[in-house]
């Protein structure tokens, strides 16, 4: 690595090396990147890695964005109008920034769950499970705080309805509504606050918990898919089971699935951009507002119990996962062999597809086999035309997308 990157830096390498001694750095971070990774790393390990990518994705747009965006609610929405269509590529960092938010999210749960399935937060590395949740979390309030930026009547009624429902939280629930609204209602202060935490706060906390997340993962190493009650694996063992260097091995999988992965944004990007809705407006509520896909799950599953149980319930669960390498204490790390976490995680995940779709289709209407439906709050279809009125109301729908096409 040392000649690699004498290579590339030419005489800068010798000048700073007799100056600052960077080459013990390098060696440092040499001898951590070649050590040998366990022989089961497959192209679900890239995860992680393309998760880190999106962050820096998020890390540079979010800084371009921020020369022309003015968090006020007088200027917000329009700042952010003027970006999209006036500045030079200032359309596509915001998509840029919007995008890799969603897939980020994304990616972050697709890595927890492949860590979940080869039973990598056990015992020794419960460190980097608690470390890595609460990532998910301060992701999950980048995202939360990031939604209002905009000030257009999306963002601010799903913020209204994601506030609301942090203020049913029992006890602290009225105390944690006005901290996050600053307020009654959702106003400049609420931006202002939500602006504050999403540039200064939230990315501090977040680089110093990826530095511990990844400080642990590079001193433990990656899990093999061993028993926690035999010892881990000496270089020379892994090294006789197949093990392979995580640079550059790993290193080239995770590059070709970051590429794929920032090729398809790219095509996202093009072909369904994330479009601006119309200003703020306080007193009109529009109809069908949900929150983001990665809340509707939760979103969806309060809306079939009085809100304080489901609260509850739902910290409960949270809970549950963040300490689950100390409830979970069996030594098996072969899925095979773990059918009652094996049958826990399918039931979770097929839970929350569910509860995703149902949010997701619920107050809208469809034609199914000629026949109207109306898709209720609970996701149930309610029955509202014939085939034949079914027919009409669709000339309808499209006599008017045709007028407002016009
Ligand atoms: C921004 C967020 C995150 C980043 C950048 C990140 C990055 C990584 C990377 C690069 C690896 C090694 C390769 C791989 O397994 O993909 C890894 C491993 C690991 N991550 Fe994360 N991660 C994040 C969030 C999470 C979350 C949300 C969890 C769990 C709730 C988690 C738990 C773990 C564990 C336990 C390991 C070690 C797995 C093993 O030894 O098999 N990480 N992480």
């Amino acid at each position: 690595m040392r000649k690699m990157i004498k290579r590339l830096a030419g005489g800068i390498y010798d000048w700073l090396d007799n100056r600052v001694e960077v080459s013990v750095l390098v060696d440092f971070a040499h001898k951590q990147l070649t050590k040998l990774a366990p022989g089961h790393l497959n192209w679900l390990f890239s995860f992680g890695t393309v998760t880190l990518v999106f962050f820096a994705c998020q890390f540079v747009s979010g800084l371009l964005l921020m020369i022309y965006y003015e968090a006020s609610a007088d200027s917000a929405y329009e700042s952010v109008k003027f970006i999209m269509e006036q500045v030079r590529f200032g359309w596509l960092i915001r998509q840029v920034h919007a995008y890799s938010a969603h897939f980020m999210i994304a990616f972050l749960c697709l890595h927890a769950i492949r860590v979940f399935f080869h039973g990598g937060y056990k015992k020794p590395r419960e460190m980097t499970w608690l470390f890595g949740f609460a990532l998910l979390v301060v992701a999950i309030s980048f995202a939360f705080t990031g939604y209002l930026l905009p000030w257009d009547q999306l963002s601010f009624w799903g913020t209204t309805i994601g506030t609301e429902i942090a203020g049913t939280t029992p006890v602290i629930g009225k105390y944690l509504l006005i901290v996050l609204r600053g307020g009654e209602t959702i106003s400049d202060v609420t931006l202002t606050r939500f602006y504050a935490a999403h540039v200064v706060v939230l990315p501090w906390v977040f680089a110093m918990l990826v530095g511990m997340h990844l400080f642990l993962i590079y001193y433990k190493g990656l899990s093999t898919l061993d028993r926690t009650d035999v010892p881990e694996k000496t270089p020379e063992e892994l090294k006789k089971t197949g093990g392979k260097p995580f640079y550059p091995e790993h290193v080239l999988k995770a590059a070709i699935v970051v590429l794929l992965v920032l090729a398809f944004m790219v095509l996202m990007i093009i072909y369904s951009p994330i479009p601006l809705s119309d200003r703020a407006d306080p007193f009109n509520t529009p109809g069908g507002i949900k929150p983001a896909w990665y809340f509707l799950p939760m979103y969806q599953a309060l809306k079939y119990m009085p809100k304080m149980i489901g609260i509850i319930g739902l910290g409960l669960v949270i809970l549950a996962i963040w300490l689950l390498p100390f409830l979970d204490r069996t030594p098996e790390r072969q899925i095979s062999r773990r059918p009652l976490a094996m049958s826990l995680g399918i039931l979770f995940i097929v839970a929350n597809l569910i509860l995703a779709l149902l949010g997701k289709i619920g107050e809208t209407e469809h034609t199914i086999w000629g026949t109207r439906y109306h898709i209720d709050t609970y996701g149930y279809p309610h029955v509202i035309a014939s085939p034949a009125e079914a027919l009409i109301i669709e000339d309808l729908d499209l006599a008017d997308e045709t007028e407002d096409g016009e």
